[in-house]
């Protein structure tokens, strides 16, 4: 881990996860992926809107065949669970039968993945696997679903940058850093 601050006009934040080591994280998850969805087509899902970046280099990493779509739920205000997940945006595509992927940004409490993990095996796809670039200690106990693919498992603090946001804010910052409040 580093230990670099950056100025973000101007509030100093502590990186966790530089650019670099995402892209090498990224890089290894992808041919992880490729190489367990060889000769398939499968439909990658982005949860929007903190996976953007995760999904957009994730896809791009992984040299199969792919097809990509959409989802949103809202569970957050500020740094809290509110325990209530909706659905905000569904799939377009149609997904039965075909092999599904989950790219998520973080799991938390989980709540919001076994949401979506219901609500997409309820489209009766033939497989559904899940990435996710960070996972918090304890969040396996609420989702019950197995995360095949995980980019580091991370303690309880809350995180902001690339596509992580509080409120709203810091999800272009270029890599994970630590979200504090001065
Ligand atoms: P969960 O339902 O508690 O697992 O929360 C999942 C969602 O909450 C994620 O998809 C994020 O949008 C948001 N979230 C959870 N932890 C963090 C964090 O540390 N930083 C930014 N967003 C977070």
């Amino acid at each position: 881990m580093k230990n670099d601050a950056l100025n973000y006009n101007n509030i100093p934040f502590q990186a966790l996860f530089s650019e670099e080591m995402i892209f090498s994280r990224v890089k290894e998850l992808g041919l992880q992926i490729a190489n367990d969805y060889q000769g398939k087509n499968p439909v990658f899902v982005c949860v929007l809107r903190g996976g953007i970046y995760f999904f957009s280099d994730l896809t791009k990493a992984v040299p199969i065949l792919v097809e990509l779509d959409f989802i949103q739920a809202r569970s957050y205000l500020g740094t809290e669970s509110t325990g209530n997940v909706e659905l905000i945006k569904d799939l377009d595509s149609d997904i039965e039968g075909r092999d599904v992927l989950i790219v998520e940004d973080i799991v938390d409490t989980g709540r919001t993945l076994k949401f979506l993990i219901s609500h997409i095996l309820s489209k009766k796809p033939k497989s559904l696997e899940v990435a996710s670039l960070l996972f918090k200690e304890g969040g396996e106990e609420d989702v019950g679903y197995p995360i095949k693919y995980i980019g580091w498992n991370i303690g309880k603090e809350f995180v902001i940058g690339y596509g992580l946001d509080y409120d709203g804010k810091f999800r272009n910052l270029p890599g994970v850093f630590l979200y504090s409040e001065e």
